[in-house]
C-alpha cells in the first residue's frame, strides 16, 4: 500500500487532473488538501470532458473515496454545481464516495466581491480564495462544520443577505461533512491514497513568486496540515511538469515567449485557463524551476505532460539556469526582484515533426523526442516515470512503475 502526492512543479495547469485520474485506477482514496475553486483540473475519458474545481479527480471511477480536506476553502454553490454536473454525466456522488472536512473553511459572497475588487494587480481568479484564507487566519472564518450545524450558522450569519441561500446549501451538503482525519488515520498504510495538489510550486504563498502567488501553500509540505495526517504518511512524491512552461495571471516569467513560437505552442496546447478561460502565457521549459520544485517537494519521480504539443517546432530551447548581473545563479532566486532581472541561459535541441499522440511506449517516440526527454531527466536529476502525449486518459506512457502504485 502506498500514499503518493501529485504536485504541480510550475505555475499550475501542468495536467495534475489528468495524471490523478490516470493513477486513480489503482487508488482507494483521493484527497484535495489545498486551494479551492481557483483550481481547474481537466479530465478526458473517451470524448467526455470533465473540469473539476473542488472535487478530487478520482471521483470519475467507481468504488473510490474522494476527500476534501481541511486545508481547502469551499464555495458551497460551486461544489453543489459540480456535484450536479457530475450526476448529469452519470457519475454518482453521495456521502459514500465524497467526504468533506468539517474544518474546511467556507467562501462567503463578500469574499468574492473583495477578491474581484482587489485581486486585479495579482490577476487572481476572483473566486474569493484569498479573502477566505484571510478570514481563516484572522479567526473570523466560517467552517463547513458550522455551516452544516444549523444553530451555529444562524447565530453568526442569520442577519446577512446571503443567509437563506447558504442555509439551503447547508441542507444539501450536511450529509457529506465529517471529521476527516480519523478516517484517513484508519486508511493510511492499509489503502492506496493519492494527494491531489492544486496550483503549483511557484504559486505557493511562501516559496512561489510572491506576491504573484495564490493564498495557500501548494507544495507537498502542505499535505499533512491540509489533511490532518503525519508528514511521514506521504510516502512518495510525483511531480507533474509540462514539456514547456505556462502561467496565468501576472508576475515574472523568465522563459516567456512573446513571439510566433509562443503563439504556436499556445495554440497547439490549447492554453486557455480551465477556470477563467484566460489565455495562458507560454515559454520554454525551465530547469531552474524544475530543480527548485524537486528540492522543495522532495520529488521522487516526474510525470512529463503535453510532450505532443512540441511537435513541429523544428528547434527546441531549454533553459538550463539563469544569469543575473553577469553571474550564473546556483539556485532559483528567492527574491522576486532578482527573478525579474534574471536572464535565462539556453541550450538548443532538435525538435521532431511526427505526431506522437498515439505513442504508448518510449520506443514509439521519434529519436529527438527521446533525446529531449533524456536531457530533461538528466537536468532535473530525477527519473521520469510517466510521459503524457495527449489529454485523454489512455494517452499515457508509463516508463517505470517503482514510484507509482
Ligand atoms: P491541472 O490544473 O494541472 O489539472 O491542468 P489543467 O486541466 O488546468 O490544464 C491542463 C490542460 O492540458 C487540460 O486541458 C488537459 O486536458 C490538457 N492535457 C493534459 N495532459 C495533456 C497532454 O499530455 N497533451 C495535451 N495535448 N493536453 C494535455
Ligand atoms: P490549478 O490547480 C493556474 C493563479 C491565478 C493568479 C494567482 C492568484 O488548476 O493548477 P488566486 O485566485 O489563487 O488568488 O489567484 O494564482 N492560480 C492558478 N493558475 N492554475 C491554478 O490552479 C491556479 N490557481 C490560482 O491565475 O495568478
Ligand atoms: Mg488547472
Amino acid at each position: 500500500m502506498n500514499a503518493i502526492a501529485v504536485i504541480g512543479m510550475q505555475w499550475g495547469d501542468e495536467g495534475k487532473g489528468k495524471i490523478v485520474d490516470f493513477l486513480s485506477e489503482d487508488a482507494d482514496i483521493i484527497c484535495r488538501f489545498n486551494g479551492g475553486n481557483n483550481a481547474g483540473h481537466t479530465l478526458l475519458v473517451g470524448k467526455e470532458k470533465t473540469v473539476l474545481h473542488l472535487i478530487p479527480s478520482g471521483i470519475l471511477r467507481r468504488g473510490k473515496t474522494a476527500i476534501i480536506g481541511n486545508g481547502v476553502v469551499i464555495d458551497p454553490k460551486v461544489l453543489l454545481e459540480e456535484i450536479s454536473t457530475l450526476e448529469k454525466n452519470r457519475v454518482k456522488v453521495s456521502p459514500d464516495n465524497l467526504i468533506i472536512s468539517s474544518n474546511a473553511h467556507v467562501i462567503l459572497p463578500p469574499y468574492i466581491d473583495i477578491d474581484k475588487e482587489k485581486g486585479g494587480s495579482i490577476g487572481t481568479t476572483g473566486r474569493g480564495i484569498g479573502p477566505a484564507y484571510m478570514a481563516k487566519a484572522a479567526r473570523t472564518g466560517l467552517r463547513m462544520g458550522q455551516l452544516a450545524g444549523k444553530e451555529a450558522f444562524k447565530a453568526r450569519h442569520g442577519g446577512d443577505y446571503f443567509y437563506k441561500e447558504y442555509a439551503a446549501y447547508a441542507e444539501k451538503l450536511r450529509p457529506y461533512v465529517r471529521n476527516t482525519p480519523p478516517y484517513l488515520w484508519e486508511a493510511l498504510g492499509r489503502k492506496n491514497v493519492l494527494f491531489e495538489g492544486a496550483q503549483g510550486t511557484l504559486l505557493d504563498i511562501d516559496h512561489g513568486t510572491y506576491p504573484y502567488v495564490t493564498s495557500s501553500n501548494c507544495i507537498s509540505g502542505a499535505i499533512p496540515s491540509g489533511l490532518g495526517i503525519p508528514p511521514k504518511s506521504v510516502e512518495s512524491c510525483l511531480g507533474v511538469i509540462k514539456a514547456y512552461t505556462t502561467r496565468v495571471g501576472n508576475g515574472p516569467f523568465p522563459t516567456e515567449l512573446r513571439d510566433k513560437t509562443g503563439a504556436q505552442i499556445a495554440k497547439a496546447g490549447n492554453e486557455f485557463g480551465a477556470t477563467t478561460g484566460r489565455a495562458r502565457r507560454v515559454g520554454w521549459f525551465d530547469t531552474a524551476i524544475a530543480r527548485y520544485a524537486v528540492q522543495l517537494n522532495g520529488i521522487d519521480s516526474v510525470a512529463l505532460t503535453k510532450l505532443d504539443v512540441l511537435t513541429g517546432l523544428g528547434k527546441l530551447k531549454l533553459c538550463v539556469g539563469y544569469k543575473h548581473k553577469g553571474k550564473l545563479l546556483g539556485h532559483f532566486p528567492a527574491d522576486g526582484a532578482v527573478l525579474e532581472e534574471a536572464k535565462p541561459a539556453y541550450e538548443t535541441m532538435d525538435g521532431w515533426w511526427e505526431d506522437i499522440s498515439a505513442a504508448r511506449r518510449l520506443s514509439d517516440l521519434p529519436r529527438s523526442a527521446v533525446r529531449y526527454v533524456d536531457r530533461l531527466q538528466e537536468l532535473m536529476a530525477v527519473p521520469i516515470s510517466i510521459i503524457s502525449v495527449g489529454p485523454e486518459r489512455g494517452q499515457t506512457i508509463v516508463l517505470r512503475k517503482e514510484f507509482l502504485f
